[in-house]
């Protein structure tokens, strides 16, 4: 049975990542006690605005802002340890301290120099068919992972078993760079070096963090799963091959921390009020070049990790709805609604059409996807400010119309509109869980 302050919540992107989740976490974080990342590394980029200064955090979670709350990096993520500590550093700077309140999984795979190469040269072997990576070395890290050649935490904690593995790993990744790219050799003692000199610092992070999950939710402590990307993202539901090598859906919070799944109370949705993508791959609803300009400027679409333009477009329903469905979400929550207030018109894709086939369901076929002809129902647009509304009733009739229409879509609750970066420029519909 749902109650009705959830207290184990995972957070989710429901379409290609940047929906706005930053924001979204931050609030949801006030009110829990443990703030977890499940899956992905430092390709992910969450702006919050802290202090009427904005930070970005690409690795810790944002949770870290707020005084007193544990954050936790899950086993499902994978550790750049030169972009932990700087984190860290730039946290510190800032008066942040994360001592005794980040914990980082000792089972985290780590991600080394050479899994940073190996994504730019697969990026650049690929040319035409390239997709579009933050060149963060997320990929090649989590193949390792799977080929059973990767290296956790607790692994680099131990001197013999590191060198061991580090050996191993690398012979693999020399012959590759030699014979497939005809690139220069690593040096295993430099690497080595630098990782063994990290060993003393990363010491104190280091948990079993399923039992300290675990033993947090028997003593009746909230946990907030932030994921990073989105569910279109996913490496199983996304728009594969165009996708991040991990499971951004709320599954991934399960296998990506160790807590059981009846621990979870429920999955909420973010969705931006249109959509937006990143990197190559299909996005039927992409927007003509004058408007995508209009929004992407309005919107300030460009990558927090890369500083890429993102691509921009109508909201497409049946990439919610896919997403409402891999991730049992019982609430969705719309940013980014003012980004809207100029449009005359506004449209929804509610199908796609293909070799004359209508598609009312996500497609899981690339070529459908890419050659797909989006089926748009048009709504009036508002065309007056709504930054100011902070009330349901604040909202213009067309946009109050528009919310509801995706509602209906959707088939689930909306209840948070964000009409705006600032923590007041928001909507509660329904608050009861926050
Ligand atoms: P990777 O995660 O660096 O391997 O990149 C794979 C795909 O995921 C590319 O299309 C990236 O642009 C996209 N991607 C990775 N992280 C994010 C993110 O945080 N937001 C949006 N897109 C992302």
């Amino acid at each position: 049975m749902k109650k009705n302050k959830s207290r184990n919540v995972i957070l989710v992107g429901a379409q290609w990542g940047d929906e706005g989740k930053g924001k979204i976490i931050d609030l949801l974080a006030r009110k829990s006690d443990y703030i977890v990342r499940y899956q992905g590394g430092n390709n992910a980029g969450h702006t919050v605005c802290f202090d009427d200064q904005k930070i970005v955090l690409h690795l810790i979670p944002s949770g870290i802002l707020h005084p007193k709350k544990i954050c936790v990096l899950g086993n499902g993520v994978v550790i750049d340890l030169e972009a932990f500590f700087k984190e860290i550093n730039t946290l510190a700077k800032r008066g942040v301290s994360v001592k005794g309140r980040l914990f980082v999984s000792d089972r985290a795979h780590l991600i080394f120099p050479f899994h940073r190469l190996m994504d730019q040269l697969r990026e650049d072997h690929k040319g035409s068919e390239k997709i579009g990576t933050t060149k963060k070395g997320i990929g090649p890290c989590y193949a390792d992972k799977a080929n059973r050649l990767g290296i956790r935490l607790v692994d680099l904690m131990n001197p013999r078993v590191f060198r061991e593995r580090l050996r191993l790993l690398l012979t693999e990744k020399n012959l590759m760079l030699k014979k497939i790219f005809n690139h220069a050799p690593f040096s295993f003692e430099r690497i080595h070096g630098t990782y063994a000199a990290y060993r003393k610092r990363i010491a104190p992070f280091i948990q079993d963090t399923s039992l300290l999950l675990e033993n947090a939710s028997r003593k009746g402590k909230r946990i907030l799963f932030e994921g990073a990307q989105g569910t279109l993202l996913d490496v199983d539901y996304g728009t594969y091959p165009f996708v991040t090598s991990s499971n951004a859906s709320a599954g991934g919070a399960i296998v990506g921390t160790g807590i059981g799944p009846s621990r979870i109370d429920e999955a909420i949705g973010v969705v931006k009020a249109y959509t937006t993508r990143v990197g190559e791959g299909p996005f039927p609803t992409q927007f003509p070049p004058d408007l995508m300009a209009h929004i992407r400027e309005r919107g300030e679409e460009y990558g927090a990790t890369t500083g890429r333009p993102r691509r921009c477009g109508w909201f497409d329903a049946l990439v919610a709805r896919h997403s409402v469905l891999v991730n049992g979400l019982s609430k969705v929550i719309v940013m980014k609604l003012d980004v809207l207030d100029q449009l005359k018109k506004i449209k929804i894709c509610t199908a796609y059409r293909f070799r004359s086939k209508r598609y009312n369901r996500f497609p899981s076929d690339i070529e459908v996807l890419e050659k797909a002809e989006p089926i748009y129902e048009e709504h009036p647009g508002w065309l007056v400010s709504t930054k100011s509304a902070r009330q349901w009733n604040d909202l213009p009739m067309n946009a109050r119309r528009y919310i509801k229409r995706l509602e209906a879509l959707l088939q689930v609750p909306i209840s948070i509109v964000s009409v705006g970066s600032e923590r007041l420029e928001t909507i509660y519909i329904d608050a009861s869980y926050i």
